[in-house]
């Protein structure tokens, strides 16, 4: 039994599995595209939408904010993320197969921890878009309303819980109770608005026996479209991505440009207000956007030259984005008070409003928009991979992994990840979102170091292209910088997160084990 759990695969079978015609996927991407693809990724709702809550906190939510310091947590997140690159790097180069870390702790801790991770990955793929996708919709509403004047209710741009929130200092109640407020406010026996935040949302939703219906429609219509697009192809949404990513950072760039005349340094004291703590703390908020260098490696089997371009992509684009981060944070903390970001959805362009420079904030917006949208599009490539990565193995059934005829691209897995993005986008929550992608992603990071460190040691001859130095120094330091940044985050997220892997071990050993390669003999172990 335990054999079984522990089941590897070599690395030669790996290769051979990818290099069958009936797996074959378009090979055609070079660093160039590796590198923008990356920053696609990992450019996104974080850097435009939590770098407010990373400096400002939230010490209501015991939140430490970091102020001016967040330049700091910046680049200590940027340097525990750059050890987890080089390992990424190495293992993309010498396994050059789809699946990323999936792939990787097949071939070094086995069948049941591939399982496990592969698992885990949805929350870093499929789950961050939600955020991702949840992030676009409020940009995308704000930029309809204030650049072109139309206007989308607010029960089609909120998830119910988010409706249903009372005012902040008024004890909790239950749903019910709520919504036997909410049927006294609309029968105007009470004032909405002393219960309710959002009380202009509740006040004009459609009721469904009693209950406000409201979603966020914006959302699930991105989502759509982003599928649809990954389904048209790699190439075509490599191109697509790549227009996206220039927008974007060249809107970064005018942040940092315009912001720094505007920037009074008497803002920058005290600089670290809550000293260590408070880095720490902004420094879990804002990892989430540094997520997506890893995204790179889903890539592998369409790169023309995967040894030379997935190292490269992926340090190209992770040294990019910190360079570009490390500037905003300075100009953002730079042109206000910090504390005066605290709660704000849209920092950067807020930053502008409060200058009276509406026209300015308003191109943000679409900046935000365009930069949500290339990392929404890297996101819904890679989860597919993933599944179809793990319906190889036979850990998921083969329907994951059929490659459409006519566009050679895994069509199944992409229209589920598809509905696995927009159904959870129309209905929740942001900030739970973003707290769980970040706990599933640093404990995958923590894997990826490991199985770099196991495969070094296993087989110290398979060749590799690129190879991560002081690997034995560097790779444990990837792994104390995840638990660290984890640490900075609430109970309740680490709770989710053991469920969430709980679940999975329900569905492994309930089909997945079952039916794996290496236990049916359709692949030598
Ligand atoms: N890094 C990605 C973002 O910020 C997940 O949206």
């Amino acid at each position: 039994m335990l054999k079984k759990l522990f089941r590897s695969k070599s690395l030669e079978s790996l290769q051979a599995q990818a290099d069958e015609p009936k797996h074959q996927l378009k090979k055609n991407l070079s660093t160039f595209d590796l590198t923008m693809f990356g920053i696609g990724a990992i450019i996104g709702a974080g850097i435009f939408s939590s770098i407010g809550t990373a400096a400002a906190g939230n010490l209501a939510d015991g939140r430490w904010p970091a102020g001016p310091a967040l330049v700091i947590s910046i680049l200590l997140v940027a340097v525990g993320c750059g050890f987890t690159a080089l390992a990424y790097a190495e293992l993309a180069s010498m396994i050059p197969v789809s699946g990323s870390a999936y792939t990787y702790a097949f071939a070094t801790m086995g069948e049941l921890m591939a399982w496990i991770i592969g698992w885990d990955l949805l929350l870093e793929y499929a789950v961050s878009n939600v955020a991702v996708a949840i992030s676009w919709g409020d940009y995308a509403r704000s930029f309809l309303a204030n650049v072109m004047h139309i206007r989308i209710p607010g029960w089609l741009a909120m998830d119910p819980r988010s409706a249903l929130a009372l005012v902040p200092g008024t004890p909790p109640a239950t749903v019910a109770r709520k919504l036997e407020v909410l049927a006294q406010a609309r029968a105007g026996h009470l004032d909405g608005a002393s219960f309710f935040a959002n009380w202009d949302v509740l006040r004009d939703a459609p009721l469904v026996h009693g209950f406000p219906f409201t979603m966020n429609l914006l959302a699930v219509v991105i989502t759509v479209v982003i599928t649809y697009l990954v389904y048209l192809g790699i190439k075509e949404s490599a191109r697509a991505n790549a227009v996206m990513v220039v927008v974007k950072v060249a809107i970064l760039l005018a942040v940092v440009a315009i912001g720094f005349r505007f920037v009074n340094p008497g803002n920058w004291h005290p600089f670290a207000p809550h000293g260590f703590k408070g880095i720490q703390a902004g420094a879990a908020i804002i990892f989430f956007a540094f997520i997506g260098f890893d995204a790179v490696s889903t890539t592998a089997e369409e790169c023309r030259d995967p040894g030379r371009s997935l190292p490269r992509g992926i340090l190209f684009s992770l040294g990019i984005c910190t360079a570009i981060y490390a500037l905003v944070a300075l100009v953002v903390t730079g042109m206000l008070k910090y504390t005066q970001l605290a709660g704000k959805a849209d920092p950067l362009a807020y930053i502008f409003t409060h200058n009276n420079m509406n026209a300015v904030a308003g191109v943000i917006s679409f900046g935000a928009v365009i930069a949500t949208t290339a990392a929404l599009l890297v996101y819904q490539v890679g989860q597919p991979r993933i599944f179809m990565a793990m319906s190889r193995d036979g850990l998921l059934g083969p329907w994951f992994g059929k490659v459409s005829a006519s566009h050679r691209t895994p069509a199944n897995a992409t229209f589920l990840t598809g509905l696995l993005v927009a159904v959870p986008a129309a209905l929740l929550n942001i900030d739970e979102v973003v707290e769980l992608t970040n706990i599933g992603t640093l404990f995958a990071f923590s894997v990826v170091c490991g199985a770099v460190m196991i495969l070094r040691l296993r087989r110290p001859e398979a060749p590799r292209r690129f190879r991560m130095p002081w690997i034995f120094v560097l790779a444990p330091a990837g792994i104390l910088a995840c638990i660290w940044i984890a640490r900075g985050l609430p109970a309740v997220t680490w709770i989710r997160f053991v469920v969430w892997l709980a679940i999975g071990l329900v569905i492994y050993f309930a089909y997945g084990q079952r039916n794996s390669v290496l236990q049916t003999g359709t692949e030598e172990p």
